[in-house]
């Protein structure tokens, strides 16, 4: 099982890079899962401007880096969609990578992490739509990290004891998330193959 997380910021000193490997370690516990980070600065997508709709384009020819970030998502069986809020709303770059979709997130499982002052749930909100559009399936469990980031989760993705330790806190919010996308994606795969 195949279990993919974006990150939704490539800003020189972004805070989502040790929040998602935070979500990384967490799921990795799991060692049924095979666990990837797909970091969005690896992938050279210039603004999206194909003139039809990739869901609408039979004939459409992939090239480069919008290839390659598309067969990388192929690969995956479920995802955590990593999002900072930017006024209110998703990254511009995660909404531009997500516009060259397909059907490669078709009947799959996807969760929404987002991180902010109000635990980015506006910028989630709106993500969550956009993935639906994308013919993900969103769980229902999804994370929203209103803690200061810097206090909370180290460079290697270590949370903090006492965020660990809390009850209802941040870490059980993680494991239920990847429980939710783990059971999801195993009945998703059993139907899509049928
Ligand atoms: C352009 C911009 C707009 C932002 N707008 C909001 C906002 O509307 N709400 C919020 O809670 N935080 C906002 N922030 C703060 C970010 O959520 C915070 O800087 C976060 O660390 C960004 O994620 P990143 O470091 O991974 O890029 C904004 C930051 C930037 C750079």
């Amino acid at each position: 099982m195949n279990l993919q997380i974006i990150i939704g910021s490539t800003r020189e000193g972004r805070r989502s890079l040790q929040f998602s490997k935070w979500i990384e370690k967490t799921a990795k516990e799991n060692k049924n899962l095979n666990v990837e980070l797909v970091d969005l600065i690896d992938y050279d997508l210039p603004m999206f401007n194909e003139a039809i709709s990739p869901r609408y384009n039979p004939t459409r020819v992939l090239t480069g880096d919008v290839k390659k970030f598309l067969n990388k998502l192929n690969e995956g069986d479920a995802y955590v969609f990593v999002t900072p809020e930017y006024n209110h709303s998703l990254s511009g770059v995660l909404k531009n990578a997500l516009d060259y979709i397909a059907n490669e997130l078709n009947k799959k499982p996807a969760a929404v992490a987002s991180h902010g002052s109000v635990g980015g749930a506006r910028a989630a909100e709106h993500l969550k739509m956009i993935l639906s559009e994308c013919r993900a399936v969103i769980v229902p469990i999804n994370l929203h990290f209103n803690h200061f980031i810097d206090g909370s989760i180290d460079e290697e993705g270590n949370l903090v004891k006492e965020l660990k330790e809390l009850a209802y806190g941040p870490h059980t919010t993680v494991n239920t998330m990847v429980e939710e996308l783990v059971w999801y994606a195993e009945a998703l795969k059993i139907a899509r193959e049928k």
